[in-house]
């Protein structure tokens, strides 16, 4: 949550390359913006900074040209939305700007103590307390170059053309101190305009350094990286950075010492075309991604039905729609393998899981690799003894690189906040995984070319209007029910996370079979419900179920491949066996765009979400 972007190098508009790097990243925080950057061409270094609420948008910066700047995206944690509240934040001499990602726990404790000393606060943050005690930690600092400058060294510049490698060295070891003060998880960067470099230290929340020809960046994901650079760093935890024009130094910020070797990696995504939402783009995009994972991943999907075969319990665990994925991903596994896995969502699974020990596998599914809650559920597993593996979407993610054996999804760039084909992929990998526990491979595989087809058909041959109008004549409704049985109970869950999270309507997912448990109460004359009914044992049971609540007035949407007089509106899928669940996501994710739209709604930034959920 929250989004960071840095640069500094040799070119001058600094601040538009933070501008377009922040665009990037607005999926992780939308409810404000701002920039630091130094000023060119004065003598004496100046910093300027521009801050606004609300989402960036196609927003523009009115700041000058500069070789540096540092800028953020907000998902408020502590303080409101107000441009107050909006990073950077400076220091009581507006000499340091400084942003943040992640919640420091004990920043009411620091800001007393730093108002009892006289420093002025301006923000309700608890990231205000990082720019005041970096204040006074430099201020420490400074005293000491003055008497180095006593002895004749060379005075400190505040040049514009002559950044100082003392200096920053200086600030680099000023904010490791300062985070050894601080209780959470955080991502922090700093830009020193006086001496041309950017600090940062990182605890939980992500943070990659980026290698670049015309200087050097960094951000809080890879993503908004790839256009300057494929050289990637990504910080562990427990880690700082110094970056200047032509240096990247990483720490340890334990120890304050630096790092003898660094690990570069070389990313291989693709950078994808903006389109007017990613959503739909990201929607279109499924067919081939799932024909991609067909074709490169089948050899990945048999070492992770291995290593579920060797273990004695599996756990797969996941946060929102991985969550999802991970429960479907328990039927498939109990139905085409015969084999038991756990789902359990990340938040809740640490307190589950004091029975792990060196036989157990941990089976982490994730879009971003970053999502704390598993992260740490993944790590106390680990302190087990338990085998990690992930199935990961981001190349490099924390998840991708803590875990044993790691499966990338390939779905390239996802950076609608709803997961779509990053839902998909996992489902994908799922399947194949659990024909290919069954030495039945090959299978697996060519169904998942299947369920690819057949979505690429739906996309293209009028059912995409279909739902266009269907969520015309329902936009305005306040509830919506979705229901279904087996592996089409975790696909009703994740339908109405979709339709709930962008359109804002009240939308529910139940297992069909929990309607006469109390459910069906919630049924009014004209209530729209979705009915997902594959053709497989438990089609007639749901049917039952989409009677019961048609004899209540309900607008029955069934998701089906076969045809029935309790449809009051039938979208019709393909039969794809085992695959349905793949095929039977797309719909609802095409009602959830459409209602959104219909409703005035930014699909690709709903309201109080981020992408990457990097807090608890
Ligand atoms: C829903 C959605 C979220 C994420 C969840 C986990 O559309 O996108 O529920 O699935 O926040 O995120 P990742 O997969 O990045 O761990």
């Amino acid at each position: 949550m929250c989004g960071i972007f840095g640069y500094v190098g040799t070119r001058d508009d600094a601040a538009q390359v933070v501008l377009a790097g922040l665009k990037k990243l607005e999926y992780r925080g939308y409810d404000s913006w701002g920039i630091a950057a130094r000023q060119n061409g004065s003598a004496l270094a100046r910093l300027l900074v521009e801050k606004h609420t609300g989402k960036i948008g196609q927003a523009t910066t009115s700041l000058p040209g500069g070789p540096s700047a540092l800028g953020h995206t907000r998902w408020a944690t502590h303080g409101g939305v107000t441009e107050a509240n909006a990073h950077p934040h400076l220091d009581c001499q507006g000499r340091l700007a400084v942003i943040h990602n992640g919640i420091i726990e004990n920043h009411t404790e620091l800001r007393r103590e730093l108002v009892a000393a006289g420093h002025t606060f301006t923000s309700q943050t608890d990231t205000e307390v990082v720019c005041h005690l970096m204040e006074d930690e430099l201020r420490g600092s400074d005293s000491e170059e003055a008497i180095e400058r006593s002895h004749g060294a060379t005075v400190r510049s505040h040049e514009a053309t002559r950044p100082s490698e003392t200096g920053c060295e200086r600030l680099i070891q000023a904010l490791m101190r300062v985070f050894h003060r601080l209780d959470g998880l955080s991502a922090i960067s700093v830009l020193d305009p006086q001496e041309q470099c950017i600090a940062a230290a990182k605890n939980g929340s992500p943070l990659v350094l980026g290698w670049g020809t015309d200087g050097n960046y960094l951000a809080s994901d890879s993503s908004a990286l790839l256009e300057h650079t494929r050289k990637l760093t990504f910080l562990e935890d427990g880690q700082a950075a110094l970056i200047g024009t032509d240096f990247v130094k990483v720490y340890d910020a334990a120890s304050g010492q630096p790092q003898a070797e660094v690990r570069i990696w070389d990313i291989t995504w693709q950078e994808e075309v903006d389109s007017l939402h990613y959503m739909t783009k990201e929607i279109n995009e499924q067919p081939l991604v799932l024909r991609r994972l067909a074709a490169e991943r089948a050899g990945d999907a048999q070492q992770l039905a291995d290593a579920i075969q060797q273990a004695s319990t599996v756990h797969f665990v996941g946060c929102g729609s991985a969550a999802n994925a991970a429960r479907c991903g328990e039927y498939l596994f109990s139905r085409i393998a015969s084999r038991q896995a756990n789902c359990v969502v990340g938040s809740e699974f640490g307190y589950l899981a004091d029975f792990l020990d060196a036989r157990s596998l941990v089976v982490g599914l994730s879009q971003s690799g970053e999502t704390i809650d598993l992260l740490e559920s993944m790590k106390s597993a680990r302190r087990r003894g338990a085998a990690l593996a992930a199935l990961v979407n981001v190349e490099g993610s924390s998840l991708y690189r803590l875990v044993d054996h790691s499966i990338l999804l390939s779905a390239g760039p996802e950076r609608c906040v709803l997961a779509t084909k990053s839902f998909t992929a996992k489902l994908g990998v799922l399947l194949m995984a659990a024909y290919a526990a069954q030495g039945r491979l090959a299978e697996g595989q060519a169904l998942l070319e299947r369920a690819a087809t057949e979505i690429q058909s739906f996309l293209s041959d009028g059912r995409v209007e279909q739902i266009r109008a269907l969520a015309a004549r329902i936009a305005s409704s306040e509830h919506l029910y979705v229901i279904g049985r087996g592996p089409s109970y975790p696909m009703a869950l994740e339908a109405a996370l979709k339709i709930k999270e962008v359109s804002y309507i009240h939308a529910e997912g139940f297992a069909g079979g929990e309607l006469k448990h109390g459910v069906i109460a919630l049924v009014e004359p004209g209530t729209p419900c979705v009915v997902l009914a594959p053709n497989d044992e438990t089609f007639y049971s749901i049917l039952s179920g989409a009677e019961e609540i048609k004899a209540r007035g309900g607008y029955i949407i069934g998701i089906s491949p076969t045809p029935s007089d309790v449809w009051d509106e039938h979208i019709q899928v393909a039969d794809v066996g085992e695959a349905a669940s793949i095929v039977n996501a797309v719909p609802p994710q095409i009602l959830a765009y459409e209602l959104a739209l219909h409703r005035g709604l930014d699909p690709d930034k709903p309201r109080n979400l981020a992408k990457s959920v990097t807090v608890k």
